[in-house]
């Protein structure tokens, strides 16, 4: 079975100093590849990713992450991800890394995604330029993810994001809310291109467990949603239908299938 670690929004600051390291020590025992859903860093500052890449230091597994709108608040996201890519870390926005594993081969697309609201409740391409460079930027990040994902030929893919693709994993947040948490284009990327999981975060209050119209499971694994300092979810790659099993517990592993703060 691949093992899949994932977590969202750390949030590490300068004085989140061992604490991270200690929590993740245990990952490369129980999962092949630990995914980070952005929202690394508190404000995007690069003493807090030189934080963050000394508690990834040394970590015998594959990391890989994509960034997150708090990561881009300095205005310098290309920094934060060269800092931890200096560590190891491969950091993806609109490209996709493949990792081999004893179990079968990983496929993992990246992008951060954006806003711009679900099905019924969205907003459009039209009126002020702000508003039409918003979801311009949504709709390009969509049509990254979808080729990202397109270009993967692993037995099992995953797409990684930050924004949610679907409401349903944002239930526990004010709906009011919703378009500034992710956008319906995500999901209509994931389900045109196919994938096996879905993992996003920055929805601090949502809820862990969804679906895309598609059928593909999408799991929110921000921490304050997961409660705990990782997820692990399990796929059978050799046995044709790959089926993301959800973990409860740190490091627990349930076989069956299905695959708090007020800034965000
Ligand atoms: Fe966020
Ligand atoms: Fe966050």
């Amino acid at each position: 079975m691949i093992r899949v670690a994932a977590v969202g929004d750390l949030h590490v600051g300068p004085d989140s100093a061992g604490a991270l390291r200690e929590q993740l020590s245990s990952v490369p025992d129980k999962a092949d590849v630990l995914l980070i859903a952005g929202d690394l860093t508190k404000s995007g500052e690069q003493e807090e990713a030189e934080a963050l890449a000394r508690e990834l230091m040394g970590l015998s597994i594959q990391v890989v992450a994509v960034l997150g709108n708090h990561d881009h608040h300095a205005d310098r996201p290309e920094e934060i991800a060269g800092l931890l890519r200096e560590v190891g870390v491969a950091v993806l926005e609109g490209d996709a890394v493949r990792i081999d594993t004893p179990s079968g081969s990983l496929g993992v697309a990246g992008v951060k995604g954006f806003g711009g609201g679900f099905a019924g409740a969205s907003g459009a391409e039209f009126g002020e330029r702000e508003m039409k460079a918003f979801i311009r930027h949504t709709k390009d990040r969509a049509e990254a993810l979808e080729s990202a994902l397109t270009s993967l030929e692993t037995e099992v893919r995953i797409a990684l994001l930050h924004y949610a693709p679907v409401r349903e994993t944002l239930l526990g947040e004010p709906p009011e809310i919703f378009p500034f948490l992710g956008s319906y284009l995500l999901a209509e990327a994931v389900d045109r291109s196919g994938a096996d999981l879905v993992i996003h975060g920055h929805a601090h209050r949502g809820t862990e467990h969804g679906v895309t119209p598609g059928g593909v499971p999408v799991r929110n694994v921000a921490q304050t949603v997961i409660h705990q300092a990782y997820a692990i979810y399990g796929f059978e790659a050799a046995a044709g239908r790959r089926k993301p099993a959800t973990a409860g517990a740190q490091g627990s592993q349930d076989a069956a299938p299905s695959a708090r703060a007020s800034e965000r």
